[in-house]
């Protein structure tokens, strides 16, 4: 597939989790602790495909440089915030808090990357490099998605 529309796919899927995430009540914490489960797979899935297989395609370009440094602390940000959301009591609304905060930064990460990095990364790839470099981030999906089990 293109890799910006699989890309893509991924922000939407993140985005479904955490929307269905937002509905649930503090009594419900095993469908809470499915959800997260697969959002946490999901958001470390499409981060270390991106900073695994798209980015570096990008970075010896220098005008992508700055974007893709932005990329990748927003990533450190958003997995840190994923681990400590892992410690905390699932029931509680300190946790639905952090979940939402979550979710803005990563609301945040994902405008920027369609606003700026997917447009300036079409210029600076060839057409038909695309499809190879969607097949490889796929590839890299699965196998992280593989190392996060239920
Ligand atoms: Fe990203």
């Amino acid at each position: 597939m293109n890799v910006f529309e699989l890309l893509k796919q991924d922000h939407e899927r993140v985005r479904r989790l955490f929307s269905e995430l937002a509905k649930t009540q503090g009594r419900q914490k095993q469908a809470r602790q499915d959800l997260f489960h697969q959002l946490k797979r999901e958001l470390l899935a499409h981060s270390h495909a991106e900073e695994r297989v798209f980015y570096p395609k990008l970075v010896d370009q220098p005008p992508a440089h700055d974007i893709i440094e932005d990329g990748i602390n927003e990533h450190h940000q958003v997995e840190k915030l994923l681990h400590r959301i892992e410690g905390m009591p699932v029931e509680t609304e300190e946790w639905m808090s952090a979940v939402t905060d979550l979710d803005q930064m990563f609301e945040h990460h994902t405008r920027e990357e369609e606003a700026r990095v997917f447009p300036k990364a079409r210029q600076l790839l060839r057409d038909d490099q695309f499809e190879p470099i969607g097949t490889q981030v796929e590839q890299v999906e699965n196998e992280e998605r593989r190392r996060t089990p239920y």
